[in-house]
């Protein structure tokens, strides 16, 4: 379960670009701003986030510790945030949506049963989800060679290895033998392919549909009656189509190097979308975002606010809703102090010159 959360595709490259480019940005701190205090708060798509972090959907959140999604959702509430919610979820848009009544989005794949797909949407209208985010950079799975390695599979195999796992980690054995969310909540009921024990990777690639196009962006757009994201921008073009094709913001993400390893670290592609969609629309970031340092960086270089994926993941497993909470508390936290030591109140204060001007340079001459 650790590996099927915290591994990428492929050698993981991309997975590791992601933190290197974040390492790599050196910051020019302002000294002697007289900053009683430091304001982190901030709204997406006119809604309040009293930090500019929201939780990136993460599938299959019920293998980690039983409370699942409504636990990653309760804990980004607590932090005055927002959840976005994976059509891969273990538990159903309406058992997160009654388990954490708050600011949730949902996010969706394009399956190839496209009546599912626009039953997912009434459904989540109806539950009262304020955004849609389509994920786009999913046609097919990339090869998470850890989980082929570990036999990991949904629902589980219960092999012997699974087993003495499952022997030397009681808590984690205890909780799920109690509530078991083994598969995909939003998909009860309606078929699956046949037989039992597919990677997560053999489920996508039978179940999703590589033929996916922005036709299929503009026509969820008409079904959609509220603000709509792409999630999986980056490239500067692809930003131009989404907002051509009704997006009222983008995500730059590369799924935290899940899909196409050897890609480009995702705040290496964010300037360039930026530059094109950021005077229209709004632009958020994630993968590799782990410490308040990124945050600062990410919105220096003109994002509205980043996404984590595996942070509050990793805080769900450690301690349910509480460690999830916890997370985005030491984020919170980090992020003031790295606004008050490079002397920033607000985060309208964070700007581009925050950033050493001939890195900024070199990111921009990258961008084409
Ligand atoms: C365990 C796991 C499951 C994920 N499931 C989904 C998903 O169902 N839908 C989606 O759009 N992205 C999914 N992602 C990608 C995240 O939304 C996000 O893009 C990525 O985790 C960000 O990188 P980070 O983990 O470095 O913060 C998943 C990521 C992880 C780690």
């Amino acid at each position: 379960v650790f590996d099927f959360v915290d591994g990428g595709s492929f050698d993981e490259i991309t997975t590791r670009r992601n933190r290197q480019a974040f390492e790599d940005m050196e910051l020019r701190p302002h000294v002697l701003a007289g900053l009683a205090d430091v304001d982190v708060s901030t709204s997406v798509l006119g809604q309040p986030l009293a930090i500019p972090v929201m939780a990136s959907p993460t599938g299959l959140t019920g293998l980690v510790h039983p409370e699942g999604e409504a636990g990653v959702a309760r804990g980004l509430h607590a932090a005055g945030s927002i959840y976005v919610l994976s059509a891969s979820a273990s538990y159903s848009l309406e058992e997160v949506a009654s388990g954490a009544p708050g600011p949730n989005w949902f996010q969706l794949y394009m399956w190839r049963d496209r009546g599912f797909v626009a039953e997912l949407l009434q459904r989540a209208q109806a539950s009262g989800y304020r955004a849609l985010v389509i994920t786009v950079d999913v046609p097919m799975a990339g090869s998470r060679e850890r989980d082929i390695r570990n036999g990991f599979s949904v629902p589980p195999r219960v092999t012997a290895k699974a087993l003495a796992q499952g022997l030397t980690h009681p808590r984690w054995s205890t909780g799920f033998l109690r509530t078991p969310h083994m598969t995909f909540g939003n998909t009860a009921g309606r078929p699956v392919p046949e037989g039992t024990g597919l990677t997560p990777t053999e489920y996508v690639n039978s179940l999703f549909d590589p033929t996916v196009g922005w036709d299929d962006v503009e026509r969820i757009r008409g079904l959609w009656n509220g603000p709509l994201v792409i999630k999986g921008i980056m490239r500067a073009d692809d930003a131009v189509r989404a907002v051509r094709a009704g997006a009222d913001a983008v995500i730059v993400s590369n799924h935290g190097g899940r899909q196409l390893d050897t890609a480009w670290a995702s705040v290496s592609a964010l300037p360039s979308v930026v530059e094109a969609v950021g005077q229209q629309t709004e632009v958020y970031l994630d993968s590799g975002v782990r410490r308040g340092t990124d945050v600062l960086k990410a919105l220096a270089l003109g994002a509205n606010a980043c996404l984590v994926g595996r942070p509050p993941v990793y805080g769900l497993a450690a301690g349910g809703t509480a460690g999830v909470a916890r997370v985005m508390e030491i984020l919170a936290k980090e992020l003031r102090v790295a606004m008050t030591l490079s002397g920033c109140a607000s985060v309208a204060d964070i700007t581009g010159d925050l950033l050493v001007a001939e890195q900024m340079t070199e990111l921009m001459s990258r961008q084409q």
